[in-house]
């Protein structure tokens, strides 16, 4: 199965930042130079290392490139900071593919893993991550490769995850998010779908964030203005833990699924208050099954 993450560049605030982004490519290493070969059989991870080390390694901005047009085949892969930058890109425009069960060697089950990077931007409104999953279907007890993104001090210019289904069949799944602050961010943990599936956001993690003025800390967005496309972009098994902090809005979670509805949704630990002092913050949300526990606002449009 294919797993996609679109961190949707929000850039939502004019700050320096912006020129420093457009600039970017001044500072880019892409996994080509450094001897990937990206026909989809021979392991690049050697190769995205190198790539990896000089961008992190790169005294302004550096962005890893991951050009369309190839397949990448990745063994695990750790891509550690922290980096010299305070802020790093990684572009994935190409397909990164897992390797299939039968060759997966590692006793662990992350499959990339990015952490201890500081300002992570991932912009990958065009590439594809593909978990290799339907190779790990016929067992279902199996724990199936993750990507996890940990450890990073601020991650205000990642992640949502979604704008899925937009065009293509996209999916995410098995992504954790975890150790995080959203500061003054247009979003927080968003996961965003389009009708236009099918795909599916399932399995996705995010944990340990904290919220400092963050516009959405909380949203499931489904857009279903069209009945034809109900239910074709999926989206379950989605969990929200342990968020404390501030909301810049009174409706700090939002929970909007399209009336096919969206399944095993936990909410657990959360707490978050107006970073207007005394205001009331509270949820919303429609066709959302699942639990919320210690969770405040309190989420009554959660069933089970
Ligand atoms: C990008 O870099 C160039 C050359 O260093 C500079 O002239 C230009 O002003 C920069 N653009 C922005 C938007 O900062
Ligand atoms: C969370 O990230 C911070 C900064 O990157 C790090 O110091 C801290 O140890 C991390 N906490 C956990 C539980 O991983
Ligand atoms: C959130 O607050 C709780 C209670 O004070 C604390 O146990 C937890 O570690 C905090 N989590 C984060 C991510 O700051
Ligand atoms: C929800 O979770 C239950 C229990 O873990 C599982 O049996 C069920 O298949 C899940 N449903 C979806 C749609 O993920
Ligand atoms: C839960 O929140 C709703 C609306 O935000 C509120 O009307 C209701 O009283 C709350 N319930 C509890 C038990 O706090």
């Amino acid at each position: 199965m294919r797993s996609l993450i679109i961190c949707g560049l929000i850039l939502a605030f004019v700050s320096p930042c912006i020129c420093v982004v457009f600039n970017s490519t001044t500072n880019a290493y892409n996994v080509i130079d450094f001897g990937a070969k990206g026909n989809g059989k021979t392991d690049d991870s050697q190769a995205f290392l190198r790539a990896w080390e000089s961008t992190c390694g790169a005294e302004e901005m550096g962005t890893l490139i991951i050009p369309s047009n190839y397949e990448f085949l990745l063994s695990p892969l750790i891509l550690k900071g922290p980096c010299k930058a305070s802020s790093v890109q990684i572009q994935i425009q190409g397909k990164l593919v897992a390797p299939a069960k039968k060759k997966w060697r590692s006793y662990y089950f992350t499959w990339i893993l990015i952490t201890n990077v500081n300002g992570l931007i991932v912009d990958g409104s065009e590439g594809s991550l593909h978990g290799s999953g339907s190779t790990w279907w016929s067992c279902k007890h199996c724990r199936r490769p993750s990507l996890y993104i940990t450890n990073l001090n601020k991650c205000d210019e990642l992640i949502s995850i979604g704008s899925l289904g937009r065009g293509n069949a996209m999916t995410a799944e098995q992504i954790y998010v975890q150790n995080c602050s959203f500061t003054r961010t247009t979003n927080g943990a968003r996961i965003k779908t389009f009708p236009n599936g099918p795909g599916y956001a399932r399995a996705i993690t995010f944990e340990q964030i904290t919220l400092i003025k963050a516009g959405n800390p909380i949203v499931i967005n489904q857009f279903y203005n069209d009945p034809s496309t109900w239910g074709e972009v999926e989206v379950s098994e989605i969990t929200f833990r342990d968020f404390n902090g501030t909301s810049a809005y009174d409706k700090a979670i939002t929970l909007n699924c399209d009336p096919q509805g969206c399944f095993n949704i936990t909410l657990d630990q959360i707490n978050i208050v107006s970073s207007k002092g005394g205001k009331r913050v509270y949820c919303s949300g429609r066709n959302v099954h699942g639990t919320a526990t210690s969770t405040y606002p309190n989420c009554s449009c959660l069933s089970s």
